[in-house]
């Protein structure tokens, strides 16, 4: 494996990143960090209390020797806002741009575009400040304006959390005429070489711009916008997926030997064999960065969908970003909180949270490139069945179409498509389809025929619809910003439209960065045009993500939004979670692969797209049988739990390994089928407050430090700890185990006993996956074991309860009928079960969406099934007198059995999860 490096642009043959960076070192080389051009006019200043505007009149002056562009001097119009939520929204533009309107993504990207402004705040001012005291529910937060020069923070208790031009990199090029400006004045000429070399580079490729073979026109010069964003305090950033680099970010200046020498960058690309362990951009982009120290975290949002380059530069100390975008808007979020928790929770109120998928989706899907034919995909599906291997979702690749024509069928390989949708609906399963959005120029296709003659693709720098090179070979794109061409999209999907599709297909979109084979960087030209005059460079980051939305649409719409959508993207941008899975593109058969996976999921996780997973055993090549294994026990704990792999590379089918294996994967994939009511539950959770269900470990422990940088085991939920064996031939593991919780053998119920500083070293055989439940936690599992998760709907409950040390512990559990939208009118059943005292109690829980449980009877027995034991770890079990179950004040008593000392299961109290107010007493 090794990616074409030379096809892709470093920082310095990019021209807006050579220019921000020469930028910020010429501040960094003639000690200007106070000098900053950009100076508030203090009589602008006014203050909107009612929405919590303010708004100034920011000066650019030129007299400054960073600054040989700027025309005397230019005036820009500042917004801040302060909202209700403790965070700040900070706007920035020409006061006038005759120009070019620069591309405000916002509309498409937040979900919440005005959230709510604080309503109390307190003001003062001193010669060269504004300091603004603002309250979000519980706590009080400060925003600092200084005047000269320019500068933002934001403080809480006294201390600068992020701050904003600190260390004067702001460098915002104003759109100007060509020509005007850019020549060097001799008097700078003068200066030594090495600093002018940094000015020359400061004016680097303003107006045309060639890579390889390509030239971009940039017909609207240079536009780039450059800032510092700093977190003094914090040692840790994470996010701004997506890389494949650790989870605690790298740094990329400055930094001797360590970390990369070029920044983090954010543009969605078709890399061919990624490489790890690097801040090249691949297929998604979310320009969201999270700080973390033990008692405060802080985020940071750029709402910007043109390419980015980020800088990150760590002191002992603090951590210093630079993040410079080609165009667009400067808009951008600062987020404050006691803990990660915090800030997700508020990030994802603006961005907008996942919804609540269907539960099959949350299960195994079986892809390939491609299950060849009918007769090919039902035998897969038959030995499925015959190996005893839950599966819920086979996949077909683009070769099942009719030459890469989407939404078309190759009638010799798939003559009735309808008849082999309902033979895999009639097992409880589903189909995916793959539509990509390049579509084939050929005039006897429908599809194009139809976009061509409605204008509704992209066109090129002449104004004309672009072609390029993809999988069909020429092809047109379809333009998401066109409102017709996003309808037209929609329409696809209709039964009547989309022949030989059934209610049980769903749809996976990929290539959508977009990949485009002939395109400067696989990609499209930046000077390409969208609707409206659009330059592709202002959108590129968020195109895959409109074609998700559109998709999205299109399954609502066939189904009379009866029906939850399934849409798998590969490329992704802010808010994409609002419309599906995603998953880490086209990773390799390799252990560094399988370990990446987990960083890499975590990362895209904490930046709100939580439902997130790689290909199991890797795309390209071949995994031997201990990797194969490894790889399932590790994916079966991640979001979306899909196999998949290349066309070349050998079938792969787990019965096509030794018994073993096939053993191993069974049991693997078990954990997962075991666990849907859990996983189903944190995706509720997810839904509801954006936090993700796997995260890293500091999300959980908040407060230890040791946790800060760790990327080998994370949490699922609260409660799971998994430290998946990532290494070839392991024979034992070391799992840290905050020592703060007391933890149990998620398989033996055993509490088990770390060192003092919390390591717990264990021997692995293939069969080990080192997995361990957090004391005080109580968590929902269905251990019969079927083919699919619909053949499981009506199967009964077991609660797995895990004491801590005050012999106390709380879950909760959420079903609904894992199809339709019912939820939303209350057709659901969440419960909170408390264990303390030596009684478990049953109760409602209030969903903070506040939608009232149904109390239609009927319909809630659809829903309901029974609990059919209760295994309790970490309870004084031998002197257990009776125990008993109280409903309504009528009392049963329980037969149980007493596994060891600290273990009781109680056998099947048979009361159905409908019912609420219920305790179980244990009676000594
Ligand atoms: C891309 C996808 C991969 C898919 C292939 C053919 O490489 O990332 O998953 O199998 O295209 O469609």
């Amino acid at each position: 494996m090794c990616v074409k490096s030379e096809e892709f642009k470093r920082c310095d043959q990019s021209g807006f990143c050579t220019r921000q960076r020469a930028y910020a070192d010429l501040v960094e080389k003639t000690n200007t960090q106070n000098a900053s051009p950009y100076k508030v006019i203090p009589n602008s200043i006014d203050f909107n209390k009612k929405e919590g505007l303010i708004t100034a009149k920011v000066l650019k002056t030129a007299n400054n020797t960073l600054d040989n562009a700027t025309p005397l001097e230019v005036y820009f119009k500042l917004q801040l806002i302060l909202l209700k939520s403790g965070s700040v929204r900070m706007k920035f533009e020409e006061a006038e741009d005759n120009i070019k309107t620069r591309f405000d993504v916002s509309t498409y990207a937040l979900e919440n575009n005005n959230p709510e402004p604080s309503k109390k705040i307190d003001t003062k001012n001193d010669q060269n400040s504004s300091t603004f005291t603002f309250n979000d529910e519980n706590d009080k937060t400060t925003l600092i304006l200084t005047y000269n020069p320019f500068k933002v923070e934001i403080v809480k208790d006294g201390q600068v959390v992020i701050g904003f031009n600190q260390n004067g990199y702001f460098n915002y090029e104003e759109h100007q005429q060509q020509n005007e400006n850019d020549n060097i004045s001799e008097e700078e000429k003068q200066r030594q070489n090495e600093i002018n070399e940094l000015i020359e580079n400061t004016q680097k490729d303003m107006w045309s711009e060639t890579f390889r073979s390509s030239t971009d026109t940039k017909p609207y010069g240079p536009e780039s916008i450059g800032f510092d964003i700093t977190f003094p305090g914090f040692k840790n950033v994470y996010g701004i997926p997506q890389h494949t680099s650790p989870l605690s970010l790298t740094t990329t200046r400055n930094n001797g030997d360590n970390g990369y020498n070029e920044p983090y960058r954010l543009y969605n690309l078709d890399v061919f064999e990624y490489i790890l362990d690097s801040p090249m951009a691949i297929y998604g982009s979310i320009p969201f960065m999270l700080a973390h120290k033990n008692d405060q975290s802080a985020g940071f949002l750029f709402i910007n969908a043109s390419e980015m380059w980020i800088d990150v530069e760590k002191s002992n100390t603090d951590t210093l970003t630079h993040w410079m975008a080609e165009s667009g808007k400067f808009d951008i979020i600062f987020f404050v909180g006691k803990t990660p928790k915090d800030v997700i929770t508020t990030y994802m109120d603006i961005a907008g949270k996942p919804p609540l998928p269907q539960y099959f989706a949350t299960a195994y899907h079986q892809c390939r490139w491609n299950y060849n034919d009918e007769a090919d995909v039902l035998s897969v599906d038959q030995k499925f069945d015959e190996y005893n291997l839950p599966y819920d979702v086979i996949w077909l690749d683009i070769e099942h179409t009719d030459g890469k024509r989407y939404f078309t069928w190759d009638l010799t390989k798939f003559p009735d498509p309808v008849a082999l949708q309902k033979a895999i609906a009639d097992k409880g399963r589903k189909m995916v389809t793959i539509i990509d959005p390049h579509i084939k120029v050929d005039n006897n296709y429908y599809v194009y025929k139809e976009a061509k003659d409605q204008d509704l693709f992209v066109h090129n720098n002449q104004d004309k619809p672009f072609d390029g090179w993809c999988w069909p070979g020429s092809s047109s794109w379809v333009d998401f910003l066109k409102p017709e061409a996003s309808k037209w999209l929609i329409s696809q999907y209709d039964f009547e439209k989309y022949k030989g599709s059934t209610e049980i297909l769903y749809t996976w979109i990929d290539m959508n960065e977009p990949s485009v084979f002939s395109g400067p960087e696989t990609t499209m030209p930046k000077d390409n045009l969208h609707y409206g005059k659009v330059e592709h460079r202002d959108v590129h980051n968020i195109y895959g993500e409109l074609y998700h939305k559109a998709t999205y649409e299109g399954h609502l719409a066939r189904r009379n939004n009866e029906d939850r959508p399934f849409i798998l993207s590969r490329a992704f941008f802010i808010g994409s979670q609002r419309y599906g899975a995603i998953w880490t593109g086209d990773n390799d058969a390799d252990w560094n692969h399988l370990k990446a996976s987990i960083p890499m999921t975590l990362s895209i996780g904490l930046s709100g797209l939580s439902f997130c997973g790689a290909d199991i055993g890797g795309f390209f090549n071949n995994p031997d049988k201990e990797l194969y294994i490894r790889w399932y026990q590790t994916a079966v704990f991640q979001p979306f739990v899909r196999g998949h792999s290349h066309i070349d590379a050998k079938r792969r089918e787990p019965w096509l390994y030794d018994d073993e294996t096939i053993n191993l994967v069974r049991d693997a994939l078990y954990e997962r089928y075991n666990l849907l009511p859990y996983w189903y539950t944190l995706f509720k959770e997810a839904s509801v407050s954006g936090i993700p269900m796997t995260r890293p470990m500091f999300f959980e422990f908040p407060e230890n430090e040791k946790l800060f940088e760790v990327d080998n085991q994370f949490m699922v939920g609260s409660d799971l700890l998994v430290k998946p064996v990532l290494e070839q031939g392991q024979t034992e593991i070391s799992v840290y185990l905050p020592p703060s919780e007391k933890w149990y053998d998620y398989k033996t119920h055993k509490v088990v006993q770390t060192n003092e500083e919390g390591y717990l070293t264990i021997p692995t055989s293939l069969s080990t996956i080192p997995v361990y439940q957090r004391g005080g936690s109580i968590i929902p599992q269905r251990l019969r074991h079927r083919r699919s998760s619909k053949s499981m709907k009506h199967d009964p409950y077991t609660l797995l309860i895990a004491l801590d040390e005050k012999n106390e512990a709380k879950g909760q559990f959420y079903v609904d009928d894992g199809e339709s939208f019912g939820y939303k009118n209350g057709l659901f059943i969440y419960r909170t079960f408390i264990f303390a005292n030596n009684i478990l109690n049953c109760s409602k829980y209030r969903s903070p969406d506040n939608i009232n449980e149904s109390h239609n009877e009927d319909e809630l027995l659809m829903i309901s099934e029974r609990i059919e034991r209760v295994i309790i770890a970490g309870i004084d079990s031998k002197s257990i007198k009776s125990i008993q179950l109280v409903t309504n004040g009528v009392v049963k008593s329980l037969q149980f059995n007493v596994e060891s000392d600290d273990i009781v299961i109680i056998k099947d109290p048979a009361i159905e999860m409908k019912e609420v107010d219920w305790k179980i007493e244990i009676l000594y």
